[in-house]
């Protein structure tokens, strides 16, 4: 069973959104895999590198795909992305500066928000893009 678990219930668009957060999942595991490991430095380093590059830009996407799409909770979901940004930036701040352990900290952190967020907060634009009345078929004569 791998570390963090791709479920069901984390689906929210079948789309680019879900994709995004099954490369998070991957990434997660792959960073897990190699802090439990042992691996060095480096590849950890390179990992954590990818994993964070890759949320921040993920965390932008949903921002534009909720704008699109007139999702109501917006700036509140910002606000949650940007609180974690800066909680991941300080713990690579501290692996920087030389603290290994910070690296499987960082595979527990990365899975409990993830987990926790999408299931809780990305769940909402699902809830809300169900909601959402079907565009209206063009009436004839308009
Ligand atoms: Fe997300
Ligand atoms: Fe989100």
């Amino acid at each position: 069973m791998a570390y963090f678990e791709w479920a069901e219930d984390m689906v929210i668009d079948q789309g680019p959104i879900d994709e995004d957060h099954r490369k998070l999942v991957q990434l997660v595991n792959q960073l897990h895999d190699a802090t439990t490991e042992g691996r060095g430095r480096d590849v950890v380093g390179e990992i954590l590198e990818q994993l964070i590059h890759y949320t921040a830009e993920h965390l932008g996407k949903e921002e534009a795909a909720m704008a699109q799409a007139g999702f109501p909770h917006l700036e509140r979901h910002k606000v949650g992305h940007q609180a974690f940004v800066g909680q991941l930036q300080q713990l690579q701040c501290r692996y920087q500066e030389g603290s290994i352990a910070v690296a499987a900290q960082l595979s527990t952190v990365l899975r409990d928000w993830l987990s926790l967020h999408i299931r809780r907060s990305d769940k909402e634009l699902n809830t809300f893009l169900q909601q959402r009345p079907a565009p209206s078929p063009p009436r004839p004569g308009h």
